[in-house]
């Protein structure tokens, strides 16, 4: 079976009205605005109103990046969402999206693989389309991570922020599109960053509740090794089996996480700050949607032109890595 050639067709993205800046977190935790910006790189991040979920923010991405791609809802085969903040355990967000769109023809399932989750998706997306199975699949990356952020705690409260970046998947011109995925994952890092309330293994009781077992748990200087060491060699292994080498980007688009973390993937591959996408300092640490949205407002701002190499890289929970590349 000949495979076609699959690349994104349209990007949207969007991030809730209210904005939580560092000086906002001074009166909630014992921080300060250079600590953070010295550390992170973060200076704001949006956050959902009580109103908002997931699929909330995910509509509003979608429809922006289904006009882009010039198709509606009902052309739509498929919805992937990745988030680690579903609306409801189940039915998916996927679902709830696919009703919200009305994409009456589209199936739909969630993903998890944490902040790596857009990556996944995009991998299960280009899949179905090269194997001529479905001819449009909408990926969306969509979080609320204020809604199980403990606002007391430093560690964690100073990097999460919610939106919602989206990109419709379809045939593209022979040369064009997905050259490469690299995906990955190291369960036994698990326990490094995750939620322990509310599953199977650790049923919501008031107990868990109390004890703030619904709230992110994270060993941030783990995590941040970890990160180093894995997000300029998920690049690299991309680029070699797209047969091409660091000297060929044009535009890095990596997971949001830590400005630091951003810039020793910068210094592995070689690359001046102008190649590479940075807009966490608006956004924060948005897991699934911070690639997406990086890769839309880059996209936006005219940083993406027709044949330019693009290499998306990301990291996080599970453990879990991925990256891809694409020529535009
Ligand atoms: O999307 C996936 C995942 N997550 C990540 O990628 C996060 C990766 N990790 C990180 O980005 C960094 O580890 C953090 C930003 C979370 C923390 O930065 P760090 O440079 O690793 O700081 P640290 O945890 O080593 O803490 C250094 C000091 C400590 O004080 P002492 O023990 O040296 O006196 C902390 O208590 O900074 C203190 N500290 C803070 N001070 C002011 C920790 N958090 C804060 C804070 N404000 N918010």
């Amino acid at each position: 079976m000949s495979l076609l050639p699959v690349g994104v067709l349209g990007t949207g993205r969007y991030a809730p009205e209210k904005v939580l800046t560092n000086h906002d977190l001074e009166q909630m935790v014992e921080t300060n605005d250079e600590w953070i910006v010295t550390r992170t790189g973060i200076r704001e991040r949006r956050i959902a109103s009580d109103q908002e979920a997931s699929s909330d923010l995910a509509f509003h991405a979608s429809e922006i990046a289904l006009k882009n791609a010039g198709i509606t809802a009902e052309d739509l085969d498929l919805i992937i969402v990745a988030t680690i903040t579903p609306d409801n355990f189940f039915p998916s967000t996927a679902c709830t999206l696919q009703t919200k769109l009305n994409a009456r023809k589209a199936a739909a399932f969630d993903l998890s693989a944490a902040c790596s989750g857009f990556i996944y998706g995009l991998a299960n997306a280009s899949n179905f389309v090269a194997s001529g199975i479905y001819k449009y699949v909408l990926v969306v990356g969509a979080e609320c991570l204020s809604k199980i952020t403990d606002y007391t705690d430093r560690n964690t409260c100073i990097l999460f922020g919610d939106g919602a970046g989206a990109v419709v998947i379809g045939q593209v011109p022979e040369g064009r599109g997905f050259k490469s995925f690299v995906l990955g994952a190291d369960g036994s890092g698990g326990e490094l960053l995750h939620l322990a309330g509310g599953g199977s293994r650790c049923p919501s009781t008031l107990d868990t509740v109390t004890e703030g077992k619904h709230y992110i748990y994270m060993a941030g200087r783990e995590v941040f090794k970890f990160a180093v060491r894995i997000m300029g060699g998920a690049a690299e292994e991309a680029l070699s089996k797209a047969g091409l080498d660091k000297s060929d980007i044009d535009l890095l688009i990596p997971h949001q996480a830590n400005r630091r973390i951003i810039e020793s993937a910068m210094e592995r591959l070689d690359l001046p700050e102008e190649k590479c996408m940075i807009n966490l300092h608006k956004y924060g640490n948005v897991s699934a949607a911070s690639i997406p949205i990086a890769l839309a407002e880059a996209v936006e701002e005219g940083r993406v032109r027709e044949g330019d190499c693009l290499v998306l890289v990301g990291f996080g929970g599970g453990l879990t890595w991925g990256a891809s590349v694409i020529i535009w």
